[in-house]
């Protein structure tokens, strides 16, 4: 296959950028592949909704700024924050004309939510499904493009590059280039080529290195793993932000279901065992403190009391007003027999998002030329040391504008308005040597613990002995996957697992080389901030 653009993900930063392609060259190709159902994605499960100033008489630019930067912990890209903030409203106002509904007061003005680090009411949102409904909104806009074309259940493998025409490619080589990708075609099962002259990694998180995780199954940071097998840059891989309140579910595997922020905004108190409001001891900004101070402070509760989970309670909040913004809640705690208005809900932290990932610069633009990523596999410098809540969608949807943006301009001006690579330059897929898989449980084992190590090694609260260790148990089931890869034909949880190792030793190896204590980085060896302020490449 051959097309002018290829998008890597059908998330809220993958159909964005499709969107703007087609509408701009509506002569040209957009071809999007996904590797599940278009809309399984980080972006279908938003909750909370997307962060924009859109009422200036209470709010400001700046107040959102700060708060952007207060959350960051120091570690932010001013430039890039002011360009985040300022450009979203226009990115807010295109999504609401491609259909999406936020909801409004009765006098027409948005209903504001407010979440953890917000010092304004500031969160656009659709009810507690906010994602649900702008992936809607941008599915629906796509099949209006006959120039866009989405390949389900299509996963890609490994970018090509130099490196696949024979030529020695090094983290030192200077213009490396991305010509397109492998693909693993799951109807046939056999590794195909798609030949691109941009190509846009949209790939979302990789919260499903951990045990418990709100991140569908499909974030495993293949994107991520990609990049740094061919030799890009990845940057603050240690920072991964634990959600303080997923649902506490014993008993269940995978996708942990997600009690919102906004549910603290609306007056959710959290409380121990005893049922003590602990959050004032941790934080003056108690249940609305930044997410990487409330993780710790519920971390640190469930050690002292020995508990698995704390609660949060909503009991005093009116059922009604609960109902309204929150129905999808309401009837999740329901289905488990929790009534909120008497129960408490039992909630844990658990791994959310990314906010490290392949280092993009602030067109979007990777190491690798040709090569743009936007989204939570990206790391552009909005979050710094920790993501102010809600401001992720926004930043997928700056991002994927300024992606298109440069990439437009260079289409423009003849930078490179052909394909240059034809099919036949690059080689078919050598899979010689390599015989179907005879046991799964070779995959699937280790894959549980993958995620054992990094949820009891590399959580919320690391030190340089557990740091060492999960490397040490990482680099076994390294040497075990890669000569499972050598000499089995490939699948898509083989593939998987092969990159949430790969990620995993970034998030450690990150984690090794940050001697400090920094925003969701905490290690107990160096409990304070170092005064030199650095971003770790990788
Ligand atoms: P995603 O939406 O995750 O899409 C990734 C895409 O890449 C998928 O289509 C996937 O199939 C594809 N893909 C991945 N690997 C491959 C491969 N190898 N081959 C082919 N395709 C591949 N943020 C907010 O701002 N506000 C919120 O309220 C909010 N709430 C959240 C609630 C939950 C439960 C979760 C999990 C996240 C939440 N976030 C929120 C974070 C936000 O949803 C995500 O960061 C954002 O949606 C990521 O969008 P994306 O386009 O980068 O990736
Ligand atoms: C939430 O709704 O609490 C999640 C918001 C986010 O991750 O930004």
């Amino acid at each position: 296959m051959q097309t002018d653009f290829l998008v890597i993900g059908s998330g809220i930063a993958g159909l964005t950028f499709a969107l703007k392609a087609a509408h701009q060259f509506p002569d040209k190709k957009v071809l999007v592949v996904t590797k599940a159902q278009a809309d399984e994605t980080n972006t279908k499960y938003a909750q909370g909704g997307i962060a924009g100033v859109t009422d200036f008489e209470k709010d400001s630019f700046d107040k959102h700024i700060e708060d952007t930067l207060i959350a960051g912990d120091g570690l932010c890209n001013e430039k890039v924050v002011e360009i985040v903030v300022k450009e979203g409203v226009d990115r807010i106002q295109e999504i609401i004309e491609w259909g999406a509904r936020f909801d409004k007061e009765a006098d027409g003005d948005y209903k504001l939510g407010r979440e953890g680090g917000h010092s304004e009411y500031r969160i656009l949102h659709h009810k507690d499904v906010t994602g649900r409904e702008m992936e809607r909104a941008l599915l629906d806009a796509l099949a209006r493009y006959n120039n866009i074309e989405v390949v389900k259940h299509c996963f890609v493998v490994d970018l090509i590059t130099q490196h696949h025409l024979g030529y020695l490619v090094t983290k030192a080589t200077p213009d490396i280039e991305c010509y397109g990708v492998y693909v693993l075609n799951r109807e046939t099962n056999q590794i195909e080529k798609i030949i691109a002259n941009y190509t846009l990694l949209a790939t979302g998180g990789n919260g499903q290195v951990y045990r418990s995780t709100t991140n569908p199954y499909i974030a495993t940071g293949d994107g991520v793993a990609m990049v740094y097998r061919a030799k890009g840059r990845i940057e603050n891989m240690e920072f991964i932000q634990f959600h303080p309140t997923a649902l506490y579910e014993p008993g269940v595997r995978g996708q942990s279901f997600l009690i919102t922020e906004a549910v603290r905004g609306d007056g959710g108190i959290l409380r121990n065992k005893n049922g003590e409001a602990f959050m004032e001891r941790y934080d003056e900004r108690k249940d609305l403190a930044p997410r990487d101070i409330v993780a710790r402070a519920i971390d640190s509760e469930m050690k002292i009391t020995g508990t698995e989970h704390v609660y949060l309670d909503v009991r005093h909040i009116p059922l009604e007003k609960f109902t309204e913004h929150f129905p999808n809640i309401y009837e999740k705690c329901k289905s488990i027999g929790i009534d909120v208005t008497k129960h408490l809900i039992p909630v844990a932290p658990a791994a959310h998002y990314s906010c490290g990932g392949i280092k993009a610069d602030e067109w979007g633009r990777t190491s690798i030329n040709k090569l743009y990523a936007a989204g939570e596999c990206a790391s552009t410098g909005l979050h710094g040391a920790n993501r102010l809540a809600s401001n992720s969608l926004l930043e997928a949807m700056v991002f994927a504008h300024r992606c298109f943006m440069d990439v437009a301009q260079k289409i423009q001006t003849k930078h490179s308005s052909s394909l240059q690579m034809k099919e036949t330059d690059i080689p078919v897929w050598n899979a010689s040597g390599t015989t179907e898989p005879k046991e799964m449980i070779l995959i699937t084992q280790s894959l549980k613990e993958v995620q054992q190590v990094m949820s009891d090694y590399v959580g919320i609260v690391r030190t340089d002995t557990r740091l060492e260790r999960a490397m040490k148990r990482l680099d076994l089931l390294w040497t075990e996957t890669e000569a499972l890869y050598e000499t089995t034909t490939l699948s898509p949880q083989l593939c998987e697992l092969r990159n949430m190792i790969t990620v995993s030793y970034l998030i450690v190896k990150g984690a090794n080389f940050r001697k400090e204590s920094r925003g969701l980085h905490f290690n107990t060896d160096y409990p304070q901030k170092s005064e030199l302020v650095q971003n770790i490449v990788l």
